[in-house]
């Protein structure tokens, strides 16, 4: 079932209670998504550039050539970001565009887009938050191998450092990888992703050296920045994982799916180790984390903050609707059984409560403060002849899910920050530009921007939470 939209009253507008003064209140974005100028002033090809092209990989075929045309238009989107009154902007920096074939010298060029991107934000009051890996990897590197290969943990580093030269002089927030679950399993288990991979033992080896990569990125980053205030993270795709039923079977494909999913992750970064069982699974499909000497001590460099990304909560069972326990593979099931709850665009199902027990659980299991640093829904939205976007059903879903932090904090949850997903519309990687998760309206055609009824929203919630005049 999905929610049509505008179908329902908008919430109103109130402050929300619970959350710390400090609380910070952002938008994101990833440079692929929204960028463009693909082959501006000296970026090379990256994975997704290449995986665009692949007959039937991305729905209609399209890419992100132009996208939302952001890096001709950066000024203007800086200040369509401060006319929300949001204090923190995460978006990620183009590696190709910083390190052009993912080696050598920095370009000179692509610093300078994000030198000026993030002085602007900074003259409006805008925090900086930057993400050095949203998944567009520079070709050369996936042709060397790509993440299954250790040498990439070892140029991700590099890259991180240069990125440092440059910008540490003006942004604190650094967060090295953005889920690199996704960048393990859809690119190179399942190859939904680029760069299309399909060998599950391929990206066991990709998740140890994105692992990696982040912790020798952060202790570069920490190196570089000296006694100068820097906050490093992590962001991960997190979830719940539910059983369908008290059923053993369905309970252990609980624990494969959040040992997978979460432990996999969490495990090594924070306590530095992966976890024995998940482990244990993986052997018995022939595959060894490829780990060396140290390594786990890098992957637990000391974390200031760890990202979450929330979009949904889900139920697993252990039996296949045939009533088999093993797959095609000769593996355990492990099935998704939707709840039957309203979805999104995506079919994604609106379960706020999930993100108050993962916050909970996030506290109890590995107490590292957090922010949730993407959350937002897709909706078949369209402008109206005024020209307004009545999004009442994504307004919904941000203002469940902001209650659903507050609760979290109420019942002792360090969690710091909220960011939606996404300031505007844009390329949603293998869905092309069909799924729209903006708050801004984003046509096409002639890239002119719209504040839909969820970013007024937004932006009234946020002043009033402060106790500043509604705009
Ligand atoms: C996340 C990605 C982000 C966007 C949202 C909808 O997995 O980090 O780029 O695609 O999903």
């Amino acid at each position: 079932m999905s929610i049509i939209s505008n179908a329902q009253p908008a919430p109103a507008v109130r402050a929300l209670t619970g959350l710390p003064a400090d609380f910070r209140f952002g938008v994101a974005t990833s440079a692929y998504q929204i960028e463009g100028a693909v082959g501006e002033d000296g970026r090379t090809p990256s994975i997704w550039d290449t995986f665009c092209r692949v007959p039937g990989a991305v729905s209609g075929g399209e890419n992100g050539d132009t996208a939302c045309d952001h890096y001709h238009r950066m000024p203007q989107d800086v200040d369509l970001i401060a006319s929300l009154g949001v204090d923190t902007y995460r978006f990620s920096l183009a590696w190709p565009r910083v390190q052009p074939h993912g080696s050598g010298p920095a370009n000179q060029k692509g610093l300078d887009f994000y030198r000026r991107l993030t002085d602007r934000l900074l003259d409006r009051g805008i925090t900086p938050w930057i993400t050095l890996y949203h998944w567009d990897l520079p070709q050369e590197l996936e042709d060397a191998g790509g993440w299954p290969a250790r040498d990439t943990a070892l140029r991700f580093a590099d890259y991180a450092a240069l990125a440092h030269e440059a910008l540490g002089d003006r942004v604190t927030h650094w967060t090295t990888l953005n889920e690199p679950w996704c960048s393990a399993m859809l690119g190179y288990a399942w190859g939904q992703h680029a760069p299309g991979r399909r060998d599950f033992g391929d990206a066991m080896h990709a998740v140890h050296h994105l692992l990696l990569g982040h912790g020798l990125a952060a202790r570069r980053l920490r190196e570089a920045a000296g006694d100068n205030p820097l906050e490093v993270g992590i962001t991960l795709n997190l979830g719940t994982a539910d059983p369908a039923t008290d059923s053993p079977a369905d309970q252990d494909a609980c624990r494969r799916a959040d040992g997978l999913g979460t432990r996999l992750y969490l495990d090594p970064l924070v306590h530095g180790r992966y976890p024995q069982d998940v482990l244990a699974d993986l052997s018995a499909r022939g595959v060894e984390m490829p780990v060396r000497d140290g390594d786990l001590e890098s992957v637990a460099a000391p974390l200031d903050v760890l990202g979450v990304n929330f979009y949904q909560g889900l139920q697993f069972s252990g039996t296949a609707e045939d009533g088999s326990t093993l797959d095609e593979e000769g593996q355990p099931v492990t099935r998704v059984v939707p709840r039957g709850l309203p979805t999104t665009a995506m079919d994604w199902e609106i379960i706020p409560a999930s993100l108050t027990e993962l916050l909970l659980r996030l506290e109890r299991d590995y107490a590292v403060p957090t922010v949730v640093t993407e959350n937002g829904a897709a909706f078949h939205d369209t402008a109206d002849a005024d020209g307004r976007v009545r999004d009442a059903d994504r307004t919904a879903y941000l203002a469940d899910h902001l209650a659903a932090v507050s609760a979290a904090r109420a019942r002792g949850a360090d969690v710091r920050g909220y960011f939606a997903w996404s300031l505007m519309d844009n390329f949603e990687w293998a869905y092309g530009y069909g799924k729209r998760f903006g708050i801004v309206r984003v046509d096409y055609d002639t890239q002119q921007r719209t504040l839909k009824d969820s970013a007024l929203w937004y932006r009234d919630t946020i002043a009033l939470t402060r106790g500043e005049p509604r705009p």
